[in-house]
């Protein structure tokens, strides 16, 4: 909910009397979040969000996680799930605890139903292909790098125009912009490594007029169900609010760099409750003149450490590929690979995109991570033997 919109045609007041040209009123919807008392949006539906003709069961299969035992770092080959479906039957889930999700996709079919997730906001990150998210607020058209921030409750179809590879994150509370990026009054403040124009929000077209029997698959923290209503969820004729689905590109984030090493706070993006997000983009280095440009060692004892490798020279990273997720658990020291700092050294920039997420609970491994996990990678930071 990066500022307030308004699309297509809403009356001058909320909660009165509108009408279509032959004297029928539209159908309210208010679409709030925390109750009443935080974001939301108001839509206006040709007819009713409410005509439920039959709620079915829909059987979904649990996912089974396991602790990190024995806790050590590890790297995840996503580069070789290939479970090609649609963006919801297609989630391969890696990583969890109770605050998120952490899933990967590809994506290669359109959904035929609608997909509505109650539990808690979705942000989808699109590492490759281009497509179009459908919702009630209208189509938000996505492409390689974007963050799709959809907020729990929305109504949507993800709809690929090319084969697409997604990294899912499924949180259990509200997925937002750092507070510290925001000035008293909402604004994104002059410091911010983006700006409102960054954002793109859906562009809402003419309603869906028809009528028939439409499927929602509906989960919520565990409770699933296929819906079947009458009325196309997206019948809508206008809305406005702050509550609303949006893309944000990675490539648009204008990252904070520094004479000495940026913590990654420093490239923070979003924010959920138990996880913080960022994003490595390409940058500059360090400009002391004895700079090193690769991070330091540490042991992030607060934090488990997910980064997804997107794309370029991963130079602190030995082994890691596009599609490569590595894990560094709290407590477990990571740091650069034996000779990393020394290359390094002298370099000016990095092509590098990564995009990251920290849980500050402990994340466990789902049956998939284990099965795409290169076993060895905990002990990637040992030198190699000096040859005699
Ligand atoms: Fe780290």
């Amino acid at each position: 909910m990066p500022a307030y919109q308004r699309q297509g045609s809403v009356p001058p007041k909320r909660h009165i009397q509108f009408r279509d040209a032959h004297g029928s009123l539209y159908a309210e919807e208010l679409f709030s979040t925390k109750g009443f008392e935080s974001v939301y949006s108001l839509l206006y539906h040709l007819r009713p969000p409410t005509a439920t003709l039959e709620v079915r069961d829909w059987k979904r299969p649990r996912i089974h996680f396991d602790l990190n035992q024995p806790l050590r770092n590890r790297h995840l080959l996503t580069q070789n799930s290939h479970n090609e479906n649609d963006a919801i039957e297609g989630r391969v889930a890696l990583l969890g605890n109770a605050d998120i999700t952490i899933s990967v996709a590809d994506v290669t079919k359109p959904m035929e139903y609608f997909y509505r997730n109650v539990g808690g906001d979705e942000m989808l990150f699109v590492h490759r292909g281009a497509g179009v998210l459908e919702t009630p607020f209208g189509d938000l058209a996505y492409r390689a790098h974007d963050y799709l921030i959809i907020p729990c409750g929305t109504t949507y179809r993800f709809q690929p125009a090319s084969p697409t590879r997604v990294l899912v994150h499924e949180s259990t509370g509200m997925i937002t912009i750092p507070k510290k990026y925001r000035n008293e009054f909402g604004q994104l403040d002059e410091q911010a490594p983006y700006y409102e124009r960054d954002f793109r929000a859906p562009l809402l077209g003419p309603p869906k007029e028809e009528t028939g029997e439409y499927e929602v698959h509906v989960t919520n923290s565990g409770r699933d169900a296929i819906y079947i209503v009458q009325n196309h969820p997206c019948d809508v004729v206008g809305w406005d609010g702050y509550c609303y689905p949006y893309a944000f590109n990675v490539d648009e984030f204008a990252p904070i760099t520094g004479k000495l090493h940026q913590p990654p706070p420093a490239h923070a993006t979003f924010e959920a409750p138990g996880a913080a997000f960022c994003a490595f983009v390409p940058r500059l280095f360090d400009y002391h003149p004895l700079a090193i440009p690769v991070p330091y060692n540490h042991s992030s004892v607060d934090c488990d450490e997910v980064i997804y490798y997107v794309s370029g020279n991963f130079m602190s990273r030995r082994g890691i590929g596009e599609g490569s997720i590595t894990l560094h658990a709290a407590g477990a020291p990571h740091g650069p690979q034996p000779g990393a700092v020394e290359e390094s050294l002298g370099k000016k920039s990095t092509d590098e995109v990564a995009v990251m997420v920290d849980t500050f609970q402990p994340l466990m491994l789902a049956d998939a991570a284990f099965d795409l996990e290169d076993k060895d990678y905990y002990r990637s930071w040992v030198a190699e033997p000096v040859k005699a």
